[in-house]
């Protein structure tokens, strides 16, 4: 059954075609990842799918329900961690979490119970009685999660859920929705600009100026590259590629001082190369694709630029 289902879903703000009618669905019980640089579209798809924007095009169900008419049912059965922190620091977590049941109307009967269970979960219950703000900032995460999952949502949506977060937390967060997932059936969409991070997901699409550049498992996505990726530094770099060109019929290009090319096979193909090849050679590798390399075939560029680590930076220092 997919939970969400999307049909020329779009969003204009002025001139500016944030989204730009993106059809796809998402299977129950499923962890599908919205990957893009920033300003790609994730946000904005986002908030249409949770009812906080109203489509310029298209249309949405969640659960079932329309994003457009039925707005109360979509939301009370989806829960939402934002991508900019939006918990109280001045109230502790248990207080949070009780102001989130109360606008849900979980009863409290239940409401307790389940207060419990995901703090210990998310390990947040020797500190449930502490402030948040005086949290760390993986800390903040898994409660927004917790509160996230307060009302049993059927689909849990996270924007950006590890953005700033150091590798280890990064790690933790994401053993912490697997398990969630497995133990309520959860479905998963979150939007993310790791790459390392969508190799989690079940599927992933990805998403670039406002429009989905593909949509698959992140294997069918490597494997679609058809072969490997071999990367070098000559001497001269523009002279190898020329050669590479000339030579061997290949569609090199330099990235960060290094010259990148596709083979079928690359343990076939480098043995014969470097004995042939006129240039001479400081460095040769050879390597599966990753996404990143899919991202860049796709779109013509790499989904993090020095913009997007500053933008990042910025936020990391408002937290
Ligand atoms: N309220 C708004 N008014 C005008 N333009 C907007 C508004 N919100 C977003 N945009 C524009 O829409 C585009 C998509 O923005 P969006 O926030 O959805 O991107 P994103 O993929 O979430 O980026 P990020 O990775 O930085 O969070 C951008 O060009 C952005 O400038
Ligand atoms: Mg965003």
């Amino acid at each position: 059954m997919d939970v969400i289902n999307t049909e020329n879903l779009g969003k204009r703000y002025g001139q500016v075609e944030a989204v730009k009618g993106v059809s796809f669905s998402v299977r129950e019980g499923e962890i599908f990842g919205f990957l893009g640089p920033n300003g790609a579209g994730k946000t904005t798809t986002i908030n249409m799918l949770c009812t906080l924007l109203v489509p310029s095009t298209g249309e949405a169900t969640v659960n079932g329900y329309d994003v457009r008419r039925q707005r109360n049912e979509v939301r009370r059965s989806i829960g939402l961690v934002f991508q900019d922190p939006t918990l109280d620091e001045y109230l502790t977590a248990e207080q949070n979490l009780r102001f989130h049941a109360y606008a849900y109307g979980v009863p409290k009967g239940t409401r307790e119970r389940r207060m419990r269970d995901l703090l210990t979960l998310l390990e947040l219950w020797d500190r449930r009685k502490h402030k948040v703000r005086t949290y760390s900032g993986g800390m903040k995460r898994r409660l927004e999660i917790a509160r996230g999952l307060l009302h049993h949502p059927r689909v849990l949506f996270l924007d950006e859920p590890t953005l700033g977060l150091d590798p280890q937390t990064r790690h933790r967060i994401w053993e912490y929705l697997q398990d969630l997932r497995a133990r309520e059936n959860l479905t998963v969409f979150l939007t993310t600009h790791y790459m390392d991070e969508a190799e989690n997901c079940e599927r992933i699409a990805f998403i670039d100026h406002g429009e989905i550049a593909a949509l698959d498992t992140p294997d069918n996505l490597k494997n679609a590259m058809g072969g490997d990726v071999v990367t070098l530094k000559a001497e001269d770099n523009e002279l190898a590629c020329r050669e590479l060109r000339q030579r061997y019929g290949l569609a090199p290009e330099v990235r960060n001082g290094m010259v990148t090319f596709s083979v079928p096979q690359g343990e076939e193909f480098l043995p014969g190369f470097v004995r042939g090849f006129e240039q001479r050679l400081l460095s040769i590798g050879v390597r599966r694709p990753t996404l990143d390399d899919v991202f860049l075939k796709l779109t013509g560029h790499a989904i993090r630029d020095q913009e997007a680590d500053a933008v990042e930076q910025m936020r990391q220092w408002r937290r």
